[in-house]
């Protein structure tokens, strides 16, 4: 498996087969490492409808014909009406994709469109399970996930608008993942962190974590 950030909450994953990308906010974000026009995908994976994780779904979905995997609300409101390929499900709940398995989990956060609910992803993907958390705050939910013997954690820190270091650490001692890697920081000012900083931490408390700088692969 390798997995490259391309900034923000964008990652690609790549199990040698398949292509996912999640949240793919590329033009306007000044941190992408990676643009619309370029990027590969078989399947784009949504957390939620505010237009730093939407970003360049539409686009990118257009013209590589890769589904949009989404909470069937936000399927239904943005992008089946846009004419694009969708495969929706719903909070604790597994779908199979030809790449793996895929569970939305809870992410506590607004969702950016009406009657619509933000979430995470769990993915099950060249045999290593993955969890993006999406945007949230957090949650004691993210303790049920200790049992998941998740193998990477995509975590937000950047504060504000999700939950900060402080936060991103006890939701590590929750999950308990192999691998940490933070997200959602340093794109714009408001959530400025020091990822280092919070790597440190990880480590401190008897976890592994890793930084990603935009554009950077690690194979896990
Ligand atoms: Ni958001
Ligand atoms: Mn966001």
């Amino acid at each position: 498996m390798e997995l490259q950030f391309l900034g923000h909450a964008c990652f690609l994953l790549d199990d040698g087969a398949y292509q996912v990308l999640t949240d793919p906010f590329l033009t306007g974000n000044p941190l992408a490492a990676a643009n619309t026009e370029e990027v590969e995908a078989d399947f784009i994976l949504v957390t939620h409808g505010h237009s730093d994780h939407v970003g360049d779904a539409a686009a990118i979905s257009r013209r590589t014909d890769a589904p949009i995997c989404c909470t069937v609300d936000l399927a239904d409101a943005v992008f089946a009406p846009a004419g694009l390929p969708v495969q929706g499900g719903n909070l604790g709940g597994w779908f199979s994709t030809p790449f793996g398995s895929v569970k939305i989990v809870p992410a506590l956060h607004g969702s950016g469109v009406p009657g619509c609910l933000s979430c995470g992803f769990l993915l099950e993907m060249g045999g290593k399970k993955i969890y993006h958390a999406g945007d949230t705050a957090l949650i004691s939910d993210m303790a049920l996930l200790a049992e998941e013997n998740i193998d990477v954690a995509l975590l937000p820190i950047g504060d504000f608008y999700t939950m900060g270091p402080a936060d991103a650490l006890r939701a590590v001692k929750m999950i308990r993942p192999k691998l940490t890697i933070p997200m959602h920081y340093n794109t714009f000012p408001a959530i400025v962190q020091d990822p280092d900083a919070f790597a440190a931490s990880v480590q401190a408390a008897g976890f592994q974590a890793r930084v990603l700088r935009p554009g950077e692969s690690l194979s896990v």
